[in-house]
């Protein structure tokens, strides 16, 4: 999407055909094809913008409910917060009574849509087709909303009028090359310093991979994931911190783990259940709490993995049913795949260095029994897992 293919869709009634496109096959072979039939109607901008907005909105579905009535360009939609995280970020806010909200770095509207359900919302961005975009965005979910957008640049930003921020700066330069630290983000998190003493709460958006010394001191952390996926860490400030210091949220369902007090640590022999933390829980530091939450213990310290004696049922660890634990997997795995006719497995590890990918058709037996199979450490040394998820029959 480019500003005159905007144009066509917004200026010039283009957006009314862009529904039609949704029985399209679109298959890349067909490309070609379907672009000129485009092109024919709507002419070469048209044709275009309506086949890219097309392409775009089926990917977006992942993130976005309304995906089909929304418009997209492409690194927009890549850095678009999905609307299950964005709601419960403005959930917060809203729990704490703030009236109005500034965007900083609003991108194509992914925050602010959830954001301006219950605020008066000012987006702040420098690309002026996202600014547009988030216009357009916002209205398709609250079509009545107090927001608006200014394009300008964050950096020279002061004119601080507001009760609360949230900062989404983006993590890719122009070139697509990833920050390695929230030094390198655009802008980077340090502009929080000069933000923070004008407002009464804050919230921001970094990569999940953040490390503690890389934030402000104090700083409260929710790290969140989405259907097993982790997505981002949050910070919060002022009146949004609730006196955690890290959280794990498992979303859908909002399920929320915090520090145990009183964990203590466990290690022990792999019992009847493998459990395999949800990303959050690890990346939050919080294995040992769930250890305790769950009556579990470990089975190695440089491993999250966890073990029980009897069936879990947890958002916090897809749970495996334990049959067999080999040792010295590259040698014995092959041999115990083959004599239980396991022709079908699934291969997963952790902390365990180990390319699944070249191993993979190493362990091809004949067989048509299923299991899973997971590296892991037990003792120091790897050993392989052989587990049925719960709920199979084998
Ligand atoms: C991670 S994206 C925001 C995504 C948004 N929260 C969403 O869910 O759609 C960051 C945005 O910040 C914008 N940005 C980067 N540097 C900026 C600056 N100096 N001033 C204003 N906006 C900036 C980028 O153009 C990008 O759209």
């Amino acid at each position: 999407m480019n500003d005159s293919g905007l144009e066509f869709l917004l200026d010039q009634g283009g957006l009314a055909a862009a529904s039609e496109l949704a029985d399209w096959t679109l298959r890349p072979a067909d490309q070609l094809q379907d672009l000129e039939r485009l092109r024919a109607r709507f002419g070469s901008e048209g044709g275009r913008a309506l086949y890219d907005l097309e392409l775009l909105r089926r990917r977006a579905r992942i993130k976005f409910r309304l995906a089909d009535a929304m418009i997209f360009e492409r690194g927009g939609l890549e850095q678009a917060t999905s609307e299950p995280v964005a709601r419960l970020r403005a959930a917060r806010f809203q729990e704490i009574g703030v009236r109005s909200i500034t965007d900083l770095g609003c991108g194509l509207g992914g925050d602010a849509l959830a954001l301006a359900a219950d605020h008066e919302v000012l987006g702040i961005e420098n690309v002026p087709l996202r600014a547009r975009l988030a216009e357009f965005n916002v209205r398709v979910y609250e079509p009545e909303a107090e927001f608006r957008v200014e394009e300008r640049d964050l950096e020279a930003w002061s004119d601080i009028e507001t009760d609360a921020l949230f900062f989404d700066p983006a993590r890719r330069d122009s070139g697509g090359r990833r920050a390695q630290s929230p030094t390198e983000y655009h802008p980077p998190l340090s502009c929080l310093d000069r933000w923070l003493p004008r407002v009464r709460a804050a919230a921001a958006k970094v990569a999940p991979s953040v490390r503690a010394h890389e934030l402000p001191p104090d700083t409260e952390v929710d790290w969140v994931s989405l259907e097993g996926e982790l997505k981002e860490a949050t910070l919060w400030f002022g009146d949004a911190r609730r006196g955690i210091a890290r959280r794990a949220v498992i979303l859908p369902g909002e399920h929320v783990l915090e520090p145990s007090s009183d964990a203590v640590e466990s290690i022990g022999a792999i019992g009847a259940v493998l459990l395999d933390p949800d990303p959050a829980v690890i990346q939050a530091g919080l294995v040992e709490s769930l250890a305790q939450h769950l009556g579990a213990r470990r089975i190695d310290w440089t491993v999250p993995h966890l073990t029980a004696d009897q069936r879990v049922d947890s958002p916090f660890a897809r749970s495996y049913r334990v049959t067999e634990v080999v040792e010295r997997p590259l040698r014995q795995l092959r041999r115990r795949l083959k004599e239980r006719r396991l022709g079908r497995i699934t291969l997963a590890s952790r902390g365990v260095t180990i390319d699944l990918e070249k191993l993979r058709p190493k362990l091809r037996v004949p067989g048509e029994e299923s299991a899973h199979v997971i590296f892991t450490k037990r003792d120091g040394e790897s050993v392989a897992v052989i587990c049925v998820a719960p709920g199979s029959a084998s």
